[in-house]
């Protein structure tokens, strides 16, 4: 039996909730074959980012060639890609191996907008990678980057997702994750708009929530779903996961990437009892603040 080959190009967090370690989870949960290409390694946990060490570009170059010329990839996701260097070695094996189930996670800034990477990656990311990628997943911050202009309304969101569709990006999803209300992720084909809509959770355990969807995306998409149906299938996962999030850590614990095994009764049921009781424990005066995820 051949499973589907799905590539995650990212970076490592260490905290297990975020980046490679949550898009190999993610991918693995839903019936892929995962594979990694190691774009940065981070010092992290459910507080925050302690320290960055990046990966040199012929390295991730190594690694990408190590995958693609033996195992092969049907669909490829990408996140957190440190330096301008590292986009541009990563959009050329795009190209050089042909992968066209491409989703973009365009990881550059935080909630409230703050920067994540420099306005010189910025420029590659836009003109090299974001051409591209056949589903563009940007936040609210990032989108605001991308189109330049603020976003507070669905009606901003759909005004944003065609000015960033203008970029190169065959599908752009603007997700909500960040307004009010319920959490609604717009997608725009360059035709009609769709919206995947769901109540907001309650929780602060967000912590990798970007890097889960983008990874259920490029799954589904390797599994043969069109762009709509993987997406659909995403929002599905990610309310799971936020829904049974873990309480670890004395910050923002992390989605339950296993979530849907519970329902089927393959994940030992005193394992759901601990996340629900949250027997981990939370420390006293936990951040507001969501951290950027690699
Ligand atoms: N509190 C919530 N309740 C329900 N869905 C949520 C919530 N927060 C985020 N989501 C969903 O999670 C997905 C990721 O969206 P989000 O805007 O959080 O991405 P992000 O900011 O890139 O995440 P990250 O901080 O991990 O980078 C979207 O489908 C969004 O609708
Ligand atoms: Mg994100």
């Amino acid at each position: 039996m051949k499973p589907v080959r799905v590539l995650t190009i990212a970076g490592s967090d260490s905290g297990g909730g975020a980046g490679i370690q949550a898009d190999l989870k993610t991918i693995t949960v839903l019936g892929g074959f995962g594979m990694s290409v190691v774009t940065a390694l981070t010092a992290q946990n459910t507080l925050g980012v302690h320290g960055i060490h990046e990966v040199p570009p012929e390295f991730v170059a190594a690694q990408f060639d190590a995958v693609a010329t033996d195992i092969g990839v049907d669909a490829a996701k990408t996140g957190m890609l440190a330096n301008s260097e590292i986009i541009r070695v990563v959009a050329g094996k795009v190209r050089e191996y042909g992968i066209e189930k491409l989703v973009v996670d365009p990881v550059m800034a935080a909630k409230g907008g703050m920067a994540l990477i420099r306005e010189e990656a910025k420029r590659i990311l836009i003109a090299e990678l974001i051409p591209l990628a056949l589903v563009l997943t940007p936040n609210i911050p990032e989108a605001e980057v991308l189109s330049g202009m603020r976003i507070e309304t669905l009606a901003d969101m759909k005004e944003a997702a065609r000015i960033i569709r203008n970029l190169g990006a065959g599908n752009v999803v603007v997700k909500g994750g960040h307004l009010a209300g319920d959490a609604v992720d717009l997608l725009y084909d360059g035709r009609d708009f769709r919206e995947f809509r769901s109540p907001r959770i309650a929780t602060e355990d967000t912590h990798g929530t970007g890097c889960t969807y983008s990874a259920a995306i490029a799954t589904g998409l390797a599994l043969g779903r069109d762009v709509a149906g993987a997406v659909a299938e995403a929002k599905l996962y990610i309310n799971e996961a936020l829904r049974h999030a873990w309480r670890l850590g004395g910050g923002h614990g992390p989605t339950n990437h296993l979530a849907p095994l519970f329902a089927s009764g393959v994940v030992a049921a005193g394992n759901e009892h601990h996340a629900e009781t949250g027997a981990a424990g939370k420390s006293a005066g936990r951040s507001h603040d969501r951290e950027p995820n690699p």
